[in-house]
């Protein structure tokens, strides 16, 4: 009889899945799903990303194995596009490397860096493969909690000195999934001297970084001084280019941790489809005017979805970034029976805040993955119901 490995017991099915079996059973009976779950972008990527990966597909020179942490063009194009985004610069040689998606580095980073008995430091509620990747890893997690309380940042000064000394990483990610929070400089200057001190990578997911609304500029954790030493920073081409599907994606940072991870990603894949590689230089490189378009329709959409929720009487949050709203339960039940009666009741679909950890508990994240017609509907049908 097959037994399943004692790591399995913590990595439940992602809640993803859960709220995607129930759309599915509530769809079978009839009911319209408004799908604000699962982040994945509705959007296309610009034309211009599209052409250039149609044309490299039709060439069939480009169907071999790439090996490498990336072409040459590609790591050139993430510097030059980090220097210009964020002043950071960066040696496309050895401070950055091609992934599969951030979630193949995110997933594979504590392997490089844990042994049994070390200890990774996981925000709480965080987004999954935070908490996935180092159990993988075997590593012991140390959950710490993002409250409103303390505006969603974790209290260094919490973490027990037992727990400290045996802290190799420390995985942070702002803008936030699922908390659509933002980060001040200050702090992160803070996470530098802290991670110096204690001798901790810390691994800053800036997925959204590009995701945000009003003005609102991010900094690179990597543009404080003495950041290098301490850090690595991964990204995204899925949300910034609406190039989910295609699995790109990079970290940069920390020499050493990049060729740490060149070891173990040489070992595990041969690289990412050669044309997806061309796409991304064409989004790196090409007009900025598709981010600055795909951030204005999700602020229109966070609009939509604050105005049209608060006329039910569900106050939400208006973030600063990403592609989400983190907000209460507006009943008084946990997030997960709300969220199944939500779905039956108005076929809208949300995540249940208590699938990104405990601190989750008692909210819901929103996904503003649809058209503002139908967050419309939406806001429509929750009025009728909470009414
Ligand atoms: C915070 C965060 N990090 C990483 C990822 C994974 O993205 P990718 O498609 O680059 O693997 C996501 C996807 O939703 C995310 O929200």
């Amino acid at each position: 009889m097959l037994t399943e490995a004692t790591r399995m017991s913590g990595m439940s099915a992602a809640i993803f899945s859960q709220v995607d079996l129930l759309c599915k059973q509530t769809a079978a009976n009839g009911t319209d799903i408004i799908n604000l779950s699962i982040g994945s972008p509705d959007l296309a990527p610009a034309p211009h990303i599209i052409e250039v990966l149609k044309n490299a597909v039709g060439d069939p020179a480009n169907y071999g194995y790439t090996f490498t942490k990336g072409v040459s063009d590609l790591l050139i194009a993430i510097s030059e596009w980090y220097d210009r985004k964020f002043g950071v610069v960066l040696d496309p040689e050895t401070e950055i490397h091609s992934l599969l998606g951030s979630q193949d580095g995110l997933a594979h980073i504590a392997l490089c860096l844990v042994n049994p008995g070390d200890v990774v430091l996981v925000p709480d509620p965080g987004y999954p493969i935070f908490s996935a990747g180092p159990m993988a890893a075997n590593a012991e997690l140390y959950h710490m909690p993002l409250t409103s309380a303390n505006h969603y940042l974790p209290d260094l000064d919490a973490i027990p000195p037992a727990i400290l000394k045996r802290a190799k990483i420390m995985i942070l990610n702002y803008p936030n999934n699922p908390l659509a929070a933002v980060a001040p400089r200050e702090f992160f200057v803070k996470v530098v001297e802290f991670a110096t001190r204690h001798n901790i990578l810390v691994c800053h997911d800036f997925a959204y970084s590009e995701l945000v609304f009003d003005n609102y500029r991010p900094d690179s954790f990597l543009s404080i001084p003495g950041a290098k030493e301490v850090a690595v920073e991964f990204h995204s081409l899925s949300k910034t280019y609406s190039m989910a599907g295609c699995r790109v994606g990079f970290v940069v940072g920390n020499a050493k941790v990049i060729a740490l991870l060149n070891r173990i990603k040489s070992n595990f894949d041969y690289g990412i489809f050669y044309p997806v590689q061309r796409a991304a230089i064409a989004a790196l490189t090409g007009p900025d005017e598709c981010v600055t378009q795909t951030a204005a329709e999700y602020a229109r959409r966070r609009d939509v979805i604050v105005e049209g929720f608060g006329k039910a009487g569900w106050k939400v949050p208006s973030p600063l970034a990403s592609m989400y709203i983190w907000a209460s339960v507006p009943t008084k039940q946990a997030s997960f029976d709300f969220v199944v009666d939500l779905i039956r009741e108005t076929g809208v679909a949300v995540i249940p805040g208590v699938g990104f950890g405990a601190c989750g508990e008692g909210y819901v994240r929103i996904a503003l993955v649809q058209p503002e017609d139908r967050l419309k509907i939406a806001a429509e049908r929750i009025t009728k119901w909470l009414g």
